[in-house]
């Protein structure tokens, strides 16, 4: 098979690296990928949402799979249009991701088939959300209604910040279009955990679970980023929760998007809030998350390609997944400053040496080559992942490769997977 996977992110990169083991493929094209994977895959300059010349592409060199990793393309309609083509795409189409474009249609879907989550009320005119703010109190949690590259969403502690949160959105609109409408929840407190599951638009089949760190600093301080380190299993799901979740809200879920004329297919990511074993719903993604993917798919024993075709195709009927019974632990090598601005272009050292480590992956995100030099491009640069027989070990290993990596302004967190050394 030829299979082309769209983006460029340490996603993309596991992704690839993971697709790269499957017999039944024979090339892998990625757009427009980073250094990292073009070491195991052909990099098109295409960018992830040129969905037009993705399509063009695709035509021309007879792909057999595309495997959409971002969900910006996803929510402009890169499926229907490979669909209309005739050609397998994993992913949801464009009304489907909507359960990610929009925080108002998520929250309503919920709404209608009783799927937890926090309450909410929802907004196009500024005096009204204000009004409410100042009837709920805070703490209180503002979030866009569109996109906002993860930026969308401000936990306001105080009513003042609530209202400054909503005056930025909808009068400042500094995340543009996507702060047309605003939705206003309820906080929840909890431990959050990241829960994927597999699906057709009918069948579903989960994978393990694994948890995030959002905040840029330890000890969850700090401003919210695109997720500083994961690791999977996460022993805050327990068995009996899995199933809860599973029962609660991703079967739920899916079978109401089927209801209401809106198929989804491709991986559903919920984001939970866990208080008390009883599991809420955050936000839904319509994609893998990043950096969560890292140590799942290090994790996955199983083929993923045939599991990729199948949801593209409207035929899982997968039992189970199969994984090694090992933990695996993501930490993100980030720019100095990011979330904020941060300097580019520092030559990064020690690749080859963690390269050497076993059981260890360097995935590479926000990373680009000057004459040969890995530099540091983006927010997030590299996301070191180490396996282990159990979550100590595999972050002792993670760690290990971080401690050989250096650039200047090199930023990280030093408790990822700690959490799960509590329990
Ligand atoms: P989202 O973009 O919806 O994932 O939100 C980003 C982060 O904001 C989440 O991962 C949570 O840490 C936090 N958050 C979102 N909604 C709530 C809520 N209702 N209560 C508490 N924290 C929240
Ligand atoms: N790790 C968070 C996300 O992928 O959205």
């Amino acid at each position: 098979m030829k299979i082309l996977v769209v983006g460029g992110g340490g996603r993309e990169h596991t992704l690839v690296w993971k697709i790269a083991q499957s017999p039944l493929v024979e090339k892998i094209y990625c757009a427009p990928g980073n250094p990292g994977i073009a070491e195991l895959a052909e990099c098109v300059h295409i960018g992830a949402d040129e969905i037009n010349t993705l399509l063009e592409f695709a035509l021309a060199e007879k792909i057999d799979l595309t495997v959409v990793g971002p969900e910006v393309p996803l929510t402009m309609g890169i499926v229907d249009i490979f669909q209309a083509a005739g050609l397998d795409v994993f992913g949801p189409n464009k009304a489907a991701a909507q359960i990610e474009g929009s925080k108002r249609f998520s929250k309503d879907l919920m709404a209608r088939y009783n799927i937890p989550t926090a309450a909410y009320r929802s907004f196009s005119d500024h005096a009204q959300a204000v009004a409410y703010i100042r009837e709920q109190g805070a703490p209180i949690v503002v979030k866009a209604d569109g996109l906002a590259a993860g930026k969308g969403v401000i936990v306001a502690m105080t009513e003042e910040q609530a209202i400054a949160a909503v005056d930025d959105i909808m009068l400042d609109q500094v995340f543009g279009a996507a702060g047309a409408s605003v939705v206003i929840e309820e906080f929840m407190d909890g431990e959050e955990a990241s829960f994927f599951a597999f699906t057709d638009g009918e069948n579903i089949l989960p994978l393990a679970s694994s948890q995030d760190h959002k905040r840029v600093n330890d000890n969850d301080e700090g401003p919210n980023t695109g997720g500083m380190g994961a690791y999977s299993p996460a022993p805050v799901v327990t068995g009996e929760l899995h199933q809860l979740i599973v029962d609660t809200i991703v079967k739920p879920t899916i079978d109401g998007m089927a209801q209401d004329g809106c198929p989804y297919s491709g991986i559903l990511y919920v984001g939970l809030m866990i208080k008390d074993g009883k599991p809420r719903v955050v936000e839904y993604n319509a994609r893998f998350g990043d950096p969560e993917a890292q140590p799942l798919l290090m994790r996955m024993k199983s083929d993923i390609v045939p599991l990729l075709q199948a949801c593209a195709r409207g035929k899982l009927q997968h039992d189970a997944i199969d994984w090694y019974d090992k933990a695996a632990v993501c930490v993100v090598l980030a720019s100095g400053g990011y979330p904020a601005a941060y300097e580019k272009n520092q030559p990064i050292s020690g690749l080859d040496k963690a390269a050497t480590i076993e059981d260890l992956m360097v995935f590479h995100a926000g990373t680009a080559l000057h004459d040969g030099q890995v530099v540091n491009q983006g927010g997030r640069v590299l996301g070191v992942t180490g396996l282990g027989e159990t979550v100590r070990d595999a972050i002792d290993k993670a760690y290990a490769g971080v401690e050989v990596i250096y650039w200047d302004k090199v930023h990280y967190r030093r408790d990822i997977g700690a959490k799960a050394l509590g329990r």
